[in-house]
Formats: structure tokens, C-alpha cells, sequence
């Protein structure tokens, strides 16, 4: 069974161990402090109840924001070997069943210093894919990680460098990426400030050698203009009781999210990213792309027939080789 059916199952169970009343509180007061709280590298996650609110809450949208990064990994470097994972900040564990639905990975480490999420990110990882590996849990503080955290193919760090304060952000970055013998894979909330964070990273992690191959095209020159920020959209089905903890009858939620993918050999990036929902009139197909020349507005009609084909098939997100 897929992973994602498993999962959905896992946090009903999950959820019906608490009050259904104390979720919802829960749940919206950690809307809140995540929306308001000012990053001082404090745990915004307080308690059980808080951990259990976020998986019920919180985790469909962000399993299927890194589901969307992992398969553009696969996408981009489909011969790339992949057996150890390292997910650091790894909460109740999206990111690494996440990445177990692209990659078989065969030693994977999750590293988490709340303990009541790490409690249920046990359980969630254990159960929910018949095929994968063990999964090895730390508890650990990642601004202070220790000497023997095992380096890895791929290290993962997802909705989780933005709750470091300013300062201690560029260190662990560093050590995170000299901890991934391959791939880094940052993931955050598709808002501006969590832009501007990647678009920094993005360019201390260059600096350092790595080379950023998704989601832009040229990393250095981001060609957005200033009142726009690079974010891309999953569509997230809501249970029952994700409706009952958020509120609202509408049977999906959209999550933005922003990403990198960076890795220490070369991999080509895309020559064009889809930055919005591609207009679609009778007989023409309008695509806002980020390019290495910058913004592009490309339009395809019925007259170019493969052009146009391979454009009904593109949605926000999806990579594309230009002509030259
Ligand atoms: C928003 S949650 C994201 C969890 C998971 N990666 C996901 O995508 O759903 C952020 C997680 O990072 C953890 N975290 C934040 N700062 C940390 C630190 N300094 N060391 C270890 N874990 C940390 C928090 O405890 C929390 O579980």
C-alpha cells in the first residue's frame, strides 16, 4: 500500500488517543505561534498534545509539500544512488516517509529534539511503509549536533531551519551540508520570508561549493522581482478530521511551500521553471517561466502541435528544457 494511505490511516489512530476539544485548541494555538512567533531557536512545540495536534493538522500539508520535493530529486537525478537519509528537525516524520515513497534507503536517521514528536514520528515511520528500512531515531539538538551524526546521501531539513534564530542558522547550514555526501534538501512554507531564507541559503550554500539544480534554473541573478517570491502549490485532500481541527467544509487545502535541492557534483539544472498556473484559452497556452535570461512569457498555440501537447501536461513547478 502506498505510503501516503498508510499514513492517513496511522494519524486517525493517532489522533483519537486526545480530546478531539484539546486538538482543536492545540492545533490553533500552534497556527498561531508559527505564524507570530518571533525565531529565537525556542520549541514552538510544547507538549503532547501540541505534537499530536501538529500530525493531525500539520502533516498531511507538509508530507505532501516534501512528497513534491522528492519526486523532482528523482525527476532530476533518476541514475543517482541513494542509501542513507539523515532527516534533521524530522518532527513526527514527514519528511522521511516522504522520501522512503522515491528512494529505497537503506539506513535512514531521524533527528529530533521534541521529544513528543519524535514519540509519534516512531511510530508513524515504523508503521507506515512495509518495505522500509530501520529508522534510527536521535534525540538531539541540531544547532549542536553531535560529533557522531552519521553523514548521509541525502540529508533533509524540512518546515525546520526556519525556528533557528538568525544567527544560528548559517553554522548549522554549513554542517548539514558538509553532513550530505550527495544531496541537501531544504523544504519551507511558500511565504516571502521563508523565500528570502532559501534565496540566502541558496547562495551561502554556492559559496561553499554546492550546486543548486532545483528549483531554479540560475541561482545566481534570481530574476524575481522584489514583490514576488519563489513558492509552488500542493493540493492536500482534507480528512474529516482535518476539517474538524482547521475548520472550514472544503474537501482539499492548498500548501505553498519553497524548496532547494543542491548537490556537491554538477547536476543540470531545468533551463525553464513554471512559476504560475499556465493560462490555458481555446487554442493557446500562456506559461510564466523562470529562466536563466530571466522572466519569460511563453506562448504556445494549437498550431505548434508537440509544444502544445507537452504543454497541456505542465502545471506551476514543473521544470522544462527550452529550445535554444
Ligand atoms: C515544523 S516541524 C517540521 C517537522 C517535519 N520535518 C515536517 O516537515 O513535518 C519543525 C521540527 O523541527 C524541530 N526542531 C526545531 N529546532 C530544532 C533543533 N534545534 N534541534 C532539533 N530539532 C529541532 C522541532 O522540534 C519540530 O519538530
Amino acid at each position: 500500500m502506498p505510503i501516503q494511505e498508510n499514513l492517513w490511516a496511522l494519524l486517525q489512530e493517532t489522533a483519537k488517543q486526545y480530546p478531539l476539544k484539546a486538538l482543536k485548541t492545540a492545533a490553533e494555538n500552534l497556527i498561531l505561534r508559527y505564524r507570530t512567533a518571533e525565531r529565537t531557536g525556542e520549541a514552538l512545540v510544547l507538549d503532547e498534545t501540541d505534537a499530536a495536534a501538529y500530525a493531525a493538522s500539520r502533516m498531511p500539508a507538509t508530507f505532501a509539500a516534501c512528497n513534491a520535493v522528492f519526486r523532482e530529486l528523482k525527476n532530476r537525478a533518476p541514475e543517482m544512488q541513494f542509501d542513507a537519509l539523515l532527516d534533521v528537525g524530522a518532527g513526527t516524520g514527514a519528511a522521511t516517509l516522504a522520501a522512503l515513497e522515491h528512494f529505497p534507503f537503506k539506513t535512514v536517521t531521524c533527528l529530533e529534539r521534541a521529544r513528543a514528536m519524535a514519540k509519534i514520528g516512531e511510530r508513524l515511520t515504523a508503521n507506515a511503509s512495509e518495505n522500509a528500512p530501520d529508522i534510527h531515531w536521535i534525540s538531539a539538538d541540531f544547532t549542536r549536533l553531535p560529533e557522531n551524526t552519521p553523514r548521509a546521501d541525502v540529508v533533509v531539513a524540512a518546515y525546520a531551519m526556519n525556528e533557528l534564530s538568525d544567527t544560528a542558522r548559517a553554522p548549522v547550514l554549513k554542517r548539514l551540508f558538509d553532513l550530505s555526501n550527495k544531496v541537501l534538501v531544504l523544504v519551507e512554507s511558500g511565504t516571502p520570508s521563508q523565500h528570502c531564507l532559501l534565496r540566502a541559503a541558496a547562495e551561502e550554500l554556492v559559496r561553499l561549493g554546492g550546486f543548486v539544480f532545483a528549483p531554479c534554473p540560475a541561482v545566481r541573478d534570481c530574476p524575481l522581482p522584489a514583490d514576488d517570491w519563489c513558492h509552488f502549490t500542493v493540493r492536500v485532500q482534507r480528512s474529516r478530521l482535518h476539517r474538524l481541527l482547521k475548520g472550514g467544509d472544503a474537501p482539499f487545502e492548498d500548501e505553498k511551500f519553497s524548496y532547494l535541492l543542491v548537490s556537491k557534483e554538477p547536476i543540470e539544472p531545468v533551463s525553464g521553471r513554471v512559476l504560475r498556473h499556465p493560462t490555458v484559452n481555446p487554442g493557446r497556452i500562456d506559461l510564466k517561466l523562470c529562466t536563466k535570461e530571466g522572466i519569460l512569457l511563453k506562448t504556445c498555440t494549437r498550431s505548434q502541435k508537440a509544444a502544445f501537447k507537452a504543454a497541456r501536461k505542465l502545471g506551476a513547478g514543473d521544470g522544462i528544457q527550452l529550445e535554444n
